[in-house]
């Protein structure tokens, strides 16, 4: 179903989220039960830095709907570039969209993302719920399986394509967890598994953020020439401190998201 209205977006990417990831519809629930109310403090959003699907022109939508660029972020190490975008309306979440720099990678996975791209039917990465769109290329395993040799990030957008990466549990509008510390000891409690990667809690007060994440679950993805279970989609958790002005941070700090990126790593 088509929807051309922001909150119909919003709605749709979180239906689609728990449908493939029933993980974090567990946590969710396993929060609500506990009389919380939960606010999503941001969603992220994949693509590749080509001119048809580029941040920019994934952006356009919220753009569209009242949000604003806000900042920008370069993870040398993983090749991406990315942008942030927040509503007037503060209860609405932050847009996190992440950009693979193909330049910076080898002619094989540059022929291949241009391939998937140029299947993608003309016009369609302009529509309004593009971003909600799913999968808009045939893949293969095998193309899968070359793309992770020189980045999960790729592997994971080839086989997923547009929709939300992850959600965020605003924390600090949580009642009982809204201690980070706490809320990991809560969901490993109940056996959830979190993203170790450079510590469980990534930042700190000092740099006005903290952040953990769930391990993305595995779930088996149709492919070309067959099945195969791979990470799909993990739930992320941040606190925001207040800055010198007083005012709660709203931005990303990338040493931090450097590591939640690994949520959808193989074999962690
Ligand atoms: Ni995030």
């Amino acid at each position: 179903m088509k929807v051309n209205t922001l909150t119909g977006l919003l709605d749709k990417m979180w239906t689609d989220y728990v449908e493939i990831n029933p993980l974090a519809q567990k946590v969710y629930d396993l929060l609500t039960n506990d009389g919380e109310h939960i606010l999503n403090d941001h969603i992220a959003l994949r693509t590749f830095n080509h001119s048809r699907v580029s941040i920019d022109v994934l952006a356009k939508p919220f753009l569209e709907s009242g949000y604003k660029y806000m900042g920008d972020y370069h993870f040398t190490e993983k090749k991406l570039y990315a942008k942030h975008f927040e509503h007037a309306d503060e209860k609405m979440p932050k847009i996190f969209i992440s950009e693979l720099l193909l330049e910076k990678f080898s002619p094989e996975l540059n022929k291949l993302i241009n391939r998937m791209i140029n299947e993608i039917p003309s016009g369609k990465e302009l529509e309004f719920d593009f971003i909600s769109a799913g999968r808009p290329w045939s893949v293969s395993i095998k193309d899968y399986q070359d793309l992770m040799k020189e980045s999960d990030y790729a592997a994971w957008v080839s086989a997923f394509g547009y929709r939300p990466n992850h959600f965020t549990v605003f924390i600090n509008a949580l009642k009982k967890f809204s201690d980070i510390q706490n809320l990991n000891e809560h969901l490993k409690g109940h056996g959830f598994k979190l993203n170790s990667s450079g510590g469980e809690i990534k930042g700190s007060k000092e740099v006005c953020l903290e952040q953990s994440s769930t391990l993305a679950n595995n779930i088996e993805v149709s492919f070309s020439d067959g099945k195969l279970t791979i990470p799909a989609c993990y739930y992320e958790f941040a606190k925001r401190y207040p800055m010198q002005n007083g005012k709660l941070y709203q931005g990303f700090v990338a040493a931090s998201a450097d590591k939640i990126f690994e949520s959808t790593n193989q074999g962690q």
